[in-house]
């Protein structure tokens, strides 16, 4: 035995309605020494993400299980190899992988796992936009959307990890860029360093109907590609602008995530049918196979600085509750990560 014991977050009971802090619980678990082929790992930073809310949802069948009550929470992390039984990885190697959230320490076989470098960009980074969500806003832009040059894109959650990426890769192809987010100070970082073209804060906004006005005045060309972070009055200023042949990814919906009642869907679908729309939803897991192919574009344009990003950093694994309920409120501007530990042991 290791002897090895590491605080962990676990969920009291699953959130009807806006998670709150007091569902959730820290306690200490005892981890083995690694056996054949594991390895003990550090967490250094964590994760929290939009869709960890689905699988608080047991009744709902999804792409992933929910989480147990019975175990620690699980999650998106870059750790540093302390032990290592595996071959493929030695003490001092920092790796991302899905077991090691909401944890300090944990064992793993490394079977989703992948190591990176510390050195190439700082190492919360390949949570961000080097990891999953960079990776979901590239699938999404360039698998799905595929705009051309001097179309109209519009983006709504434009200030978070996904859509902050979504903006720029949209520049970055020519586009004019509408982007929406809850913040005026969100709305001016779009504009002065993301380069979107008019960032609209939605708050200003009371219904889908003086959303639309707004979206219009913004694209008088239509809208050709909607990247869908968010739902509600979003899609239905989205579907009321999207313009002959528009494309729109499905990304995540996170208004009605914490919805007790399903809500009925906008009323204005048919216009997908006579302006011949194409919308796809999709999970970033579908395009993993590109993972090298995003790698190679967008970790570039980040060197160059034509892509840039924000973190909100909250120091200390008992934060992690509140970083996750805080993606709900807006209180992130770009990635929320948590730091576990420090960087080097
Ligand atoms: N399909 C996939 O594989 C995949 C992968 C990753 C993420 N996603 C989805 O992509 C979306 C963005 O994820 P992310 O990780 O980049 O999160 P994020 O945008 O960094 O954080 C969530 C943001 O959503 C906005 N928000 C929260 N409640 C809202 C509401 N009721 N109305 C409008 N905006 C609201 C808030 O920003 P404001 O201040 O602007 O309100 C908040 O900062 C989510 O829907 C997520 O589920 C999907």
């Amino acid at each position: 035995m290791s002897g090895k014991t590491s605080k962990a977050i676990f969920l009291k009971a699953y959130p009807a309605g806006m998670p709150e802090p007091a569902g959730f619980e820290m306690r200490d678990i005892d981890v083995a020494s690694p056996g054949d082929g594991e390895m003990l790992c550090r967490t250094v930073w964590m994760s929290v993400d939009p869709y960890m809310r689905g699988r608080m949802r047991p009744e709902v069948k999804s792409y992933i299980p929910p989480f147990s009550l019975d175990a620690p929470l699980e999650g998106g992390a870059v750790s540093e190899v302390i032990e290592s039984n595996n071959p493929n990885f030695q003490p001092g190697d920092y790796l991302v992988d899905f077991a090691g959230g909401w944890k300090e320490y944990y064992l793993t076989k490394g079977e989703r796992t992948q190591k990176v470098d510390p050195n190439l960009a700082p190492l919360s980074s390949y949570l961000g936009v080097l990891g999953m969500p960079g990776m979901t806003a590239w699938a999404g832009v360039t698998q799905i959307l595929k705009p051309k040059e001097g179309e109209t894109m519009f983006v709504s959650g434009a200030a978070g990890a996904v859509g902050s990426v979504v903006c720029q890769l949209g520049k970055v192809k020519g586009c004019r860029v509408i982007a929406s987010a809850g913040s005026r100070e969100k709305c001016e970082w779009l504009e002065k360093e993301a380069g979107v073209d008019v960032a609209l804060n939605y708050k200003d906004y009371k219904n889908a109907g003086q959303l639309t006005k707004a979206l219009a005045e913004a694209a008088p060309n239509g809208v050709d590609c909607y990247f869908e972070n968010v739902g509600g009055m979003h899609l239905e200023a989205a579907l009321n602008c999207i313009g002959f042949g528009g494309r729109m990814a499905l990304c995540g919906m996170i208004s009605v995530y914490n919805n007790k009642e399903a809500e009925p869907g906008p009323p204005n679908l048919t216009n997908m049918i006579g302006r011949g729309v194409m919308a796809r939803g999709f999970i970033v897991s579908e395009y993993m196979d590109k993972a090298m192919e995003f790698a190679g574009e967008v970790a570039p344009l980040l060197a160059q600085g034509k892509v840039k990003f924000q973190e909100s950093v909250y120091e200390g694994l008992d934060k992690a509750p509140e970083a996750f309920i805080g993606l709900f409120k807006g209180e992130n501007f770009g990635k929320a990560v948590v730091r576990v530990g420090p960087d080097r042991a």
